[in-house]
């Protein structure tokens, strides 16, 4: 039998599953195998009819649904119409990747197995269940997964045991070519050229829309800063609802960009065209032509921390004897401890490895960036503002992020600390923008009280809500808002104030700081037992936590069970079946990050 084309298919939210994908492909070309990736939703479905052998990873997200890049896959696949025995041409391999802290750990990659056998494809191996939650991240099940792997391979197709593998420290072909431009021939435009029709924004197509305003909600004295930041969204065909989420793509600082392109002795005004050596596509988000500048502050993650297939690829670079001895060790399988402790542990950007990593950043080709650095991925906030109220605005409330990890350099969150950065009264800045529609619903009948809890810029979905109910003459509105002090992180509080002045909220705070003991959401919530159950068991209200806080959502559901056990009469377990019953029929609902 001849050498088959092997096919590897992704869905990935964070990157994860796209990055074991291109690994999986690297494995197959130092096999010499012909292979193609790409996201599941890029991929024509049907042809998988035709297909011989292929492997799918998948991510399954914290709600347990598949990720965004495969959606369009899966309702295709669930189709009552596709025959029994459609794929029954096809062998193919499923790898999961998840979360054993979430309730449905890996459940994409089991449906997608069981869906798979009902089609009358041969699946040649257990599904992998990679698991986030391990030690040594996923990796200490993916790897012995792809031995598997690729024993099963060799056994459908023999002629693959003639090949001798690369080794892992010989290079491989880019994916894409870097063509240099004179720099007088073509122009290049960075920003997104808008099309003529503007089509409803997405993540191909995303709107940039005009930053109005960006300001501080926090006290200077307050040891987090908080910004209240305003878009005009004017002809972007933007539209949402309280609950959806606005999407955007982060960029790099610009000492960032100027430090990696001095470690690479790259010019950052330098013009290129990329060309793609495989049957790769060309990045959309990418122009053509493209500055350096603009590729690495827009496109490529420096400031992730790296994942072990950047140092496998590092390596096919190393020619300094003491650095190749270090990039051979964190690529094995063995030395991923020692990753861990040096590059996990202390949250270390690619960027600082590569500072680390002098000779071999040296030898670098530019034509290896694309496949060395993933890409910088969307970063979502829960719109804060309602169209009812803000017409042609969109607005978010975001922390930025900053901590400290064993190495001694503060930590930054690359999204809001480029946000906080942006200052409209230094010229006009102009963000791309995407809207996507949220987990959390509210009641469309007028009398349905909602009672929300939102601790922290928790409270930014809410905030929309109540602008958007309030204007429907929707009433009866219950907020719980945590922070840590009445003078310091008290957010839109001259806004609630109104809103009870006028009888369209009844708000509750708990200033968690502001006296000896800690006061929280739940402490409020059981509080007021009475009016909770009341609305709850009589009126039907529908309950709602969103927030930061690791904790809080599993202690705001103990308070509630309490509230149902002391005004319902019930037992623990019967106000457990009660949440479980509010929580399918969508009474109940949270939406939390991290
Ligand atoms: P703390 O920082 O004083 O502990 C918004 O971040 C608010 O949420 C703060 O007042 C914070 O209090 C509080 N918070 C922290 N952990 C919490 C938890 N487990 N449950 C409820 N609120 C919490």
């Amino acid at each position: 039998m001849s050498q088959p084309t092997l096919r590897v298919l992704y869905g990935s939210q964070t990157g994860t599953a796209q990055d074991t994908a291109q690994r999986i492909a690297r494995q197959a070309r130092r096999r010499q195998l012909q292979v193609q990736v790409s996201p599941l939703d890029s991929y024509n479905v049907a042809n998988l009819i035709s297909e011989c052998l292929v492997v799918f990873v998948c991510a399954t997200t914290g709600q347990g649904d598949p990720p965004d890049n495969m959606k369009n896959f899966w309702r295709f696949l669930f189709k009552k119409s596709l025959p029994a025995g459609s794929l029954s041409r096809l062998d193919c391999a499923i790898l999961g990747l998840g979360d054993s802290s979430y309730p449905k750990f890996n459940f994409v990659a089991k449906k997608l197995h069981k869906r798979l056998l009902q089609l009358g494809a041969s699946v040649l191996l257990p599904v992998g269940l990679a698991d986030d939650q391990h030690d040594l991240g996923s990796d200490a099940v993916i790897d012995p997964w792809l031995t598997s792997f690729w024993g099963e391979a060799v056994t459908l197709y023999p002629t693959l045991a003639n090949v001798t593998p690369l080794r892992d420290d010989e290079p491989l072909p880019p994916t894409y070519t870097f063509h240099f431009l004179d720099g007088v021939t073509e122009k290049t435009d960075d920003r997104l050229s808008l099309p003529t029709e503007q089509p409803i924004p997405s993540q191909s197509h995303p709107f940039p829309c005009r930053l109005v305003s960006n300001r501080r909600v926090t006290d200077v004295s307050h040891f987090q800063d908080v910004r209240h930041i305003e878009f005009d969204i004017t002809g972007s065909n933007i539209e949402f609802a309280a609950g959806d989420v606005v999407m955007m793509h982060p960029r790099n600082s610009a000492e960032e960009v100027q430090q990696f392109c001095q470690l690479l002795r790259l010019d950052p005004d330098a013009k290129f065209r990329l060309r793609a050596t495989d049957n790769a596509a060309v990045p959309a988000r990418l122009p053509q032509p493209c500055t350096v500048r603009h590729l690495v502050e827009s496109y490529l993650d420096i400031n992730a921390v790296p994942r072990r297939s950047f140092f496998e690829l590092l390596l096919t670079f190393a020619t300094d004897e003491l650095e190749h001895e270090k990039l051979m060790e964190f690529s094995s399988a063995e030395g991923q401890d020692e990753l861990l402790s040096y590059c996990n542990r202390p949250r270390r950007t690619a960027l600082e490895v590569l500072a680390d990593f002098p000779h071999t950043t040296a030898e670098l080709k530019v034509d290896s960036l694309l496949d060395l650095f993933p890409e910088i991925q969307p970063r979502s906030f829960s719109i804060a503002s309602s169209l009812q109220a803000h017409a042609n605005r969109l607005q978010i409330l975001v922390a930025v992020v900053s901590y400290k990890t064993k190495i001694h350099k503060p930590r930054r969150g690359l999204c809001s600390t480029w946000l906080a950065s942006l200052d409209p009264a230094q010229g006009e800045v102009y963000v791309p923008l995407w809207v996507k529609k949220g987990t959390m619903k509210f009641p469309k009948e007028k009398d349905t009280p909602v009672i929300m809890v939102g601790p922290g810029t928790g409270v930014a979905p809410f905030r929309s809500a109540l602008q958007e109910r309030v204007a429907q003459g929707k009433t009866a509105n219950v907020l719980f808002f945590g922070c840590r002090s009445e003078s310091k992180d008290f957010y839109f509080r001259s806004e609630w104030e109104d809103m009870t002045k006028a009888g369209h909220l009844t708000l509750f705070s708990a200033f968690s700081r502001d006296q000896e003991e800690k006061v929280y959401v739940q402490h409020r919530v059981k509080e007021n037992a009475e009016l909770l159950w009341d609305l709850i068991a009589n009126k039907r209200a529908c309950f709602y936590i969103a927030g930061n806080a690791k904790e809080m959502p599993a202690s705001v559901c103990d308070a509630l069970k309490e509230v149902f056990q002391q005004e319902g009469g019930m037992s623990a377990e019967e106000a457990e079946q009660m949440l479980t019953a509010m929580d399918r029929s969508g009474q109940f609902q949270s939406e939390t990050w991290s």
